[in-house]
């Protein structure tokens, strides 16, 4: 590892020289963008940011759940060094390589379905779930799009339209493409009793308001990640999906976030024997590199016309060759099981702090995707102010932790599957200490 496995803080967050280059970062870089760490890092591996005054920061985001396999993953650099040696672009559409076909064979093989798959290779998240309603659309002559509450797809046109929190996403964006329906979701911690009931409700909606036959697509994240690590209960998922099979729709699952081992399995579909007609993947597919892919049932993605899908970089060789290292780490280091390991660690910790601070309303998720929910004690009302605050501590004590929520009151753990015990322990310690002081 390029940087020791070791908390350590050695000057206030952010430190004189991160101040210098933040100052250079107002002036030349666009204020839209936002910065949850106000410190400039130059290394980075296994579960620590290291900056550039000296400070070893815990890393409990992976860079919002892409660095499942570490910073720096010496299968992955390995893999990138020799590839940007050899050549770094012929643009598959106009000259095919090895690595792009690699991917697609192993996608095919480690996504859930027992049936013949095949696979496109894009650039990022909402590129696949853009690609993966045109080829719902394609394939079913149909128009409308099912998505859900709380759902989180991306920032282009149409994947806004799909994502359901305004701020800060949608604000002043609009228009936004039609053909886009939102339904309730089963959200147990926010649902009174029982969310049996939402699965009916949501069919129902589809039948009355959007008409069942003009469904394309049904498209759902098995864990909502930027709504809040929302699980869904059992049966829900299975519901829709064979809802959506009854219906002639397709039902795409939306693993942008949950997948490569994140939850636990190699994708969180799963958990429940669910086999999506469509997989989107991104964020941990390449360990840091930009890459994204739809993954499906092979004459659904052959029944589009040739040159249909594509795109200059989709599929570029260097990011291949970054996920064919990932993928290979994730298999030789077993990185599913630890994802379970992690998660273990991280709910254990956490429940003994929910006994003690009755700010926590919730803790939820699966594998090493684990959030807290944060209340104003003895009732449900969002507490974004506290979950501020615990994050500002935990950052002057060298922790990284990651927010989310449509209520903006999540605080999620997402740390780097190659993390060490010691230092999720000592995460988790100072989100204690910080719970504590801020109470
Ligand atoms: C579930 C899900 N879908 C899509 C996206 C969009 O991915 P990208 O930011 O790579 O476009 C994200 C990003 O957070 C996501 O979590």
């Amino acid at each position: 590892m390029n940087v020791p496995q070791q908390r350590k803080v050695v000057t206030e967050i952010p430190g004189p020289k991160s101040q210098e280059i933040i100052k250079r970062r107002s002036e030349a870089v666009s204020a839209s963008l936002g910065m949850a760490l106000p410190a400039v890092i130059t290394n980075a591996s296994g579960g620590i940011l290291l900056d550039i005054d000296g400070n070893q920061i815990i890393d409990m985001g992976a860079g919002i759940a892409v660095v499942n396999v570490g910073n720096a993953a010496p299968a992955v650099v390995k893999r990138v060094q020799d590839q940007v040696a050899a050549f770094t672009h012929t643009c598959f559409m106009i000259a095919p390589y090895e690595g792009y076909i690699e991917v697609c064979e192993k996608l095919n093989e480690l996504t859930p379905g027992k049936f013949r798959k095949k696979s496109a290779l894009f650039n990022s998240g909402a590129e696949a779930l853009e690609n993966a309603v045109k080829i719902a659309r394609h394939y079913t002559k149909r128009q409308a799009v099912v998505v859900f509450e709380h759902g989180y797809h991306g920032r282009t046109n149409l994947t806004m339209a799909m994502t359901a929190k305004n701020m800060p996403y949608k604000e002043g964006f609009g228009p936004f493409t039609p053909e886009v329906y939102r339904m309730p979701m089963a959200y147990p911690f926010r649902s009174e009793g029982n969310v049996d009931h939402v699965l009916e409700e949501v069919i129902h909606k589809i039948e009355k308001e959007i008409g069942t036959h003009n469904v394309a697509a049904i498209v759902i994240e098995p864990i909502q990640g930027e709504g809040g690590f929302i699980v869904p209960p059992k049966g829900f998922l299975p519901g829709l999906a064979k809802f959506a099979k009854a219906s002639g729709a397709l039902f795409i699952a939306d693993e942008v976030q949950t997948g490569f081992a994140r939850t636990g399995t190699w994708f969180a579909c799963e958990d429940e024997g669910i086999e999506p007609d469509l997989i989107t993947t991104a964020k941990g597919i390449a360990g840091g590199l930009p890459l994204a892919a739809v993954t499906g049932r092979a004459e659904v993605m052959d029944e589009i016309h040739p040159s249909g899908l594509g795109g200059t970089y989709g599929g570029n060789p260097i990011a291949c060759a970054a996920a064919l290292g990932a993928i290979e780490t994730i298999q030789s280091q077993n990185l599913v099981a630890r994802a379970n390991e992690l998660g273990k660690i991280m709910v254990e910790a956490l429940n003994t702090m929910k006994a003690k601070y009755p700010v926590i309303g919730e803790v939820r998720g699966r594998g090493a995707m684990i959030a807290i929910e944060l209340v104003k004690p003895g009732t449900k009302e969002p507490n974004g102010d506290v979950l501020g605050k615990v994050v500002k501590y935990a950052q002057a004590k060298g922790v990284l932790f990651l927010t989310a929520g449509t209520y903006g009151n999540v605080l999620r753990f997402l740390p780097p599957l190659v993390i060490g015990d010691e230092l999720v322990n000592d995460a988790m310690s100072v989100l204690d200490e910080a719970f504590a002081n801020v109470n």
